[in-house]
């Protein structure tokens, strides 16, 4: 069986104190048949990740950053490039989470940079795509996320290491999970793109959006769901711990 990406995004949450705290408890928990069944990922703020990356090593955790800048170094203040990210033992780096696209103005052209950037640079691109509610309505659901794949793979080798969340704008932080219908529906659509995008075979296509303790098991059961991305959930390490141990 192929092990499940269960990945926790903290956003802007946590102190370093917090941080530690919260890998005191949640180690313990990742007992032997957990991580058999998972791959578990953790993307804090910047602030923690040189402090968390030793333990999260040990014991088999991956860490993520929230975002980078696709240059090598430069007059970019506030910025952080691949290089920094991977000297704090990050492996794997969101790119265009929603709330980068709608509160940063991100646009899918600058995101391909950055994922070009982070393929290049050794690095695991997590690209985040998904449609607000009034696409959903409006039925473009679908024609969004081909676009936000397109725009955001062109001209990426499909059979690096990356991935994709599809994690619907409308689901995030509000409580309202798609159905695993529903978010079965969208992972067929993102796998055909990728297909003819030219492959993308391997490629896990993970959900994001409200998953927690009571419908991770369901979300996880699906075939074409290869992970889930989880936001507030991830910040307490008993509800993180459960969704990890849900299959
Ligand atoms: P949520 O966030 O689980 O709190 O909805 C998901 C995300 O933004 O990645």
């Amino acid at each position: 069986m192929k092990r499940k990406i269960i990945a926790g995004n903290w956003k802007m949450y946590k102190t370093l104190k917090e941080g530690l705290a919260f890998l005191d408890v949640f180690i313990p928990l990742c007992n032997r048949e957990m991580m058999e069944k998972c791959s578990l990922v953790l993307a804090p703020n910047f602030t923690l990740l040189v402090s968390m990356a030793g333990r999260c090593r040990e014991a088999g955790i991956s860490l993520a950053a929230q975002n980078c800048h696709p240059t090598g170094e430069g007059a970019f203040t506030g910025e952080t490039s691949l290089a920094m990210l991977a000297d704090c033992g990050v492996s794997h780096v969101l790119v265009g989470h929603s709330e980068r696209r709608a509160i940063f103005g991100e646009t899918d052209d600058f995101l391909n940079q950055k994922l070009k950037a982070a393929v290049a640079a050794g690095l695991i691109p997590i690209l985040c795509v998904g449609e607000t509610l009034e696409q959903r309505e409006a039925d473009v659901a679908e024609s969004v996320v081909e676009k936000q794949l397109q725009q955001g793979l062109h001209g990426v080798d499909l059979d690096e290491k990356m991935m994709v969340a599809y994690e619907p704008v409308w689901a995030i932080g509000t409580g309202k999970t798609a159905t695993a219908a529903d978010a079965r529906t969208m992972h067929q659509c993102i796998r055909q793109c990728l297909e003819s995008m030219g492959g993308g075979g391997d490629l896990p296509v993970l959900y994001g959006g409200s998953v927690k303790p009571a419908n991770a098991a369901e979300l996880l059961a699906a075939p074409d769901i290869d992970g889930v991305l989880v936001g507030g959930a991830s910040l307490n390490p008993e509800d993180f711990a459960r969704i990890a141990g849900s299959m």
